[in-house]
């Protein structure tokens, strides 16, 4: 991977009326994105109603099924997650932005390797650059982690990444579950390959930009993932979901979780739940920070259509290994290419 130049140096010098040529999307100017229509806005899910056998946890049952298959996205409210645990780790990841950038950099990438502190992987001079900058750690499995590039300031850091992350999992392993007795499964089908499975945390930094309308903050993407558990950090908006052709904005609701379905559930659910392209915009004005949870599958667990969900021995996507599934995910990626394309029969 090329190195690139650091986002929030460059976004923090106060004479930059413009911004260089290799963050500019000339296409940003003929995508059509909607606001302001509430019918528009993803489901809100109820955490604490999913885990009632009674009426309303029916009723909340078939408005998640609905929203897997029609959105691929939605909010989570009443989690459960403490509310001073939430609040240190975004305290906690303000607060390493706000580092020198040397101090930072002690948790610098190493070259081909995608955990700590950089940009987004870039293959080529004439790719074009995401107005971010991003601290990612794999802190699951618990045994396998590299403790180099834990932040150790704020002081804080590691033990509130270390209780977030087992409380995101946690969740995530709910709501395999929860899928899978969707899909007409028993909960094992989908919660036995997670288990112990591979956990991804991206913090993620957009500044403000002078050019806001002409920049993105990540690239359009599926996530090549299970299931992915995002937190807003501040309150200014920033991620778009591609809904038939037109970029929706999801608004943050104080406290909820945005949920979204990954490639490798589209894949196991043989294409029946959606992984939804989406893509981060930038503030003019004021920054933005969120933390991405990524739930990926066990490296013993083959990537492929659940059998009892592929009718008429019809399956709609190819079955690999987890290793192999790895290897593409890298792949396609450095191809500028959909995994789902390699995927899908
Ligand atoms: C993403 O990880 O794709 C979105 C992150 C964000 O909303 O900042
Ligand atoms: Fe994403």
């Amino acid at each position: 991977s090329l190195p690139v130049e650091n986002v929030q140096e460059l976004a923090s010098n106060k004479e930059l009326n413009s911004v260089p040529d290799r963050y500019v999307r000339p296409e940003l100017a003929s995508d059509v994105v909607r606001v302001d229509d509430d019918s528009l806005k993803i489901p809100v899910i109820d955490l604490s109603r999913l885990n009632d056998d009674q009426h309303f946890g029916h009723h909340e049952l078939a408005k998640l099924h609905h929203a897997c298959e029609d959105w691929g996205f939605f909010q989570l409210i009443n989690h459960g997650v403490r509310e001073d645990l939430i609040e240190k780790m975004k305290d906690d990841t303000k607060e390493f932005f706000k580092l020198p950038l040397e101090k930072k950099r002690a948790y610098a990438q190493l070259p081909n390797s995608i955990e700590g502190y950089g940009q987004a992987f870039v293959v080529s001079e004439d790719q074009k650059l995401d107005w971010g900058d991003m601290l990612f750690i794999l802190p699951q499995p618990a045994n396998d982690r590299n403790m180099r590039f834990w932040p150790t300031h704020p002081p804080s850091f590691r033990e509130s990444l270390d209780q977030y992350s087992a409380e995101m999992q946690k969740i995530a392993l709910v709501l395999f579950g929860l899928l899978a007795k969707n899909l007409g499964l028993e909960p094992e089908k989908l919660t036995d390959p997670f288990k112990d499975g591979l956990q991804g945390v991206r913090m993620n930094y957009y500044p403000p930009s002078p050019q806001a309308d002409k920049v993105l903050g990540i690239s359009p993407h599926s996530d090549a993932d299970g299931l992915t558990l995002l937190l807003q950090v501040n309150e200014v908006q920033g991620l778009q979901i591609r809904k038939n052709g037109i970029w929706l904005p999801v608004e943050p609701i104080p406290g909820a979780l945005i949920v979204n379905i990954g490639d490798v559930i589209e894949i196991m659910s043989n294409g029946r739940y959606k992984s939804i392209e989406h893509r981060v915009v930038v503030n003019p004005k004021e920054e933005r920070l969120s933390i991405a949870a990524f739930h990926g599958q066990k490296s013993d667990v083959d990537v492929g259509p659940i059998p009892v969900l592929v009718k008429e021995n019809d399956p709609n996507y190819i079955t690999v290994s987890s290793e192999e599934f790895k290897m593409q995910v890298i792949t396609n990626k450095l191809d500028g290419k959909s995994l789902l394309d390699h995927m899908k029969i």
